[in-house]
């Protein structure tokens, strides 16, 4: 097969900017995966719908009478055009621009112009109405497959799905939504961000040397990791806009002069458990539906990050989580989105988020963090066009996931059948920050 990985910690170039390889990924992956289509709170009210691209398809994701969520291919089933643009809200269904064929919110057709112009054989019932595209619903968001065949949603974002739903995902919303554009494939994107090798480089600000409380040989100073790990959490908020939530902070500082343990391991996790506790308290005390984070804890559910193979991103802290959504534009080109998602109480009634203008990888608005990872990602699709570069050298302990990430790509490519991929994709859907090169199974 064109550019496999042969060797699991080998990733040859040209899987990052060759144009038969994109071909591929349009052809065999991107029709037969689980997309995030859009948030809920994008379409809060009956008949509000909101397009999805993904490269040359367009589906139009709509919100039913009952709350329910349906979507349809925005193809006009006279002439092709795209029934809808962008996202709003309609009264009774779409109209087409072009000749004013008429849609209901289920996707039946429900008008046509002179219709006696038309012979019966182009007006056969069912074959007039909108294509359905597969839709279903999962932690806050509106998924979409074009693919009949391919497994539930659920089981293809296990096992993730489980333990987010165990923290509440669904009861988050978008806090602020930033996009953008960046001159460099979509899986160099999304490599970008799911490995701890780049942090002390890219990121030496969150590089805190008493954070876990030994430096060297030094006895442990309880006050000195409290107060790194406060430095660490502001870090993550200013640097991230809002990974760890401002709110989070506030608590956490207000358990600066707690009283801990001298012993470092015992200091540490009293440290924690306190954290959790005075975070989980203070959003309950708001309103807010938050879940029991020591609960969590110590059911061994622990708050990783998830991958929802191949494109979305859930990082969750504490209360909070910074989500991720990439999009190829082209071989060398993505849209990367990126949301600061929160809880809010249920009287908090906010305006349905607009989607955001991309901006450009360099734009001075970016925070700290996005800015440091933004700033190596066009460099580096641009090195790997030299002529001696060949593949990626990973670390097969610490960069084990991208290896991971684009092997599951090759069992698509491949075409295998849902069968051997589905548990491929749940090997990758939850990655501790270090996780090793794994055996997918083909
Ligand atoms: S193309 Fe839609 S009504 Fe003609
Ligand atoms: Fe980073």
């Amino acid at each position: 097969m064109l550019h496999a990985v042969e060797i699991p910690d080998r990733i040859p170039k040209e899987r990052y900017f060759d144009p038969d390889f994109f071909r591929m990924e349009t052809e065999l992956l991107w029709p037969r995966v689980w997309q995030m289509a859009c948030r809920l709170e994008e379409i809060p009210q009956p008949h509000d719908f909101a397009e999805y691209e993904i490269l040359d398809q367009s589906v139009i994701v709509v919100r039913t009478d009952d709350m329910g969520v349906r979507a349809f291919q925005n193809s006009c089933r006279h002439r092709g055009v795209r029934v809808v643009t962008g996202r709003g809200s309609c009264d009774d269904g779409f109209t087409c621009p072009f000749h004013g064929w008429c849609y209901g919110v289920d996707g039946r057709n429900t008008g046509i112009p002179r219709r006696k112009t038309f012979a019966e054989h182009n007006l056969e019932s069912g074959d007039i109405d909108l294509v359905p595209v597969r839709c279903e619903v999962w932690g806050g968001c509106a998924w979409i497959n074009l693919d009949p065949d391919a497994p539930p949603l659920r089981d293809s974002l296990e096992p993730a799905a489980s333990i987010l739903d165990e923290w509440k995902v669904e009861s988050l919303r978008s806090e602020w939504w930033y996009a953008c554009r960046l001159p460099v494939n979509w899986k160099l994107a999304i490599e970008a961000f799911v490995e701890a090798y780049h942090v002390a480089p890219t990121h030496p600000q969150l590089v805190i040397p008493t954070r876990y409380g030994r430096r060297d040989s030094a006895p442990f100073d309880a006050r000195a990791f409290v107060d790194a790990d406060l430095q660490y959490l502001r870090t993550m908020s200013e640097g991230m806009a809002g990974m760890v939530h401002a709110d989070d902070v506030r608590v956490a500082e207000g358990l600066r002069d707690t009283e801990l343990p001298s012993d470092a391991d015992a200091a540490i996790a009293a440290w924690n458990r306190n954290l959790n506790d005075a975070v989980v308290a203070w959003h309950r005390d708001a309103g807010h539906d938050m879940p029991d984070l020591n609960d969590l804890a110590a059911r061994g559910l622990n708050l990783e990050f998830f991958q929802c193979f191949p494109h979305y991103f859930v990082l969750p802290m504490y209360s909070s989580a910074t989500a991720y959504r990439f999009r190829p534009l082209g071989p060398e080109e993505t849209l990367m989105e990126l949301w600061s998602l929160t809880r809010f109480s249920d009287d908090d009634r906010r305006e349905k988020p607009a989607p955001p203008e991309p901006w450009p990888p360099d734009d001075p608005r970016w925070p700290p963090i996005p800015a440091q990872d933004f700033s190596n990602l066009p460099r580096q699709q641009r090195g790997l066009h030299a002529k001696g570069f060949e593949y990626m050298r990973l670390s097969e302990q610490m960069e084990g996931h991208v290896s991971n990430f684009e092997r599951v790509l090759d069992g698509y490519l491949a075409g295998l059948p849902h069968a051997a991929l589905l548990p491929a994709v749940q090997q990758v859907n939850v990655y501790p920050f270090d996780k090793p090169v794994v055996d997918l199974g083909f």
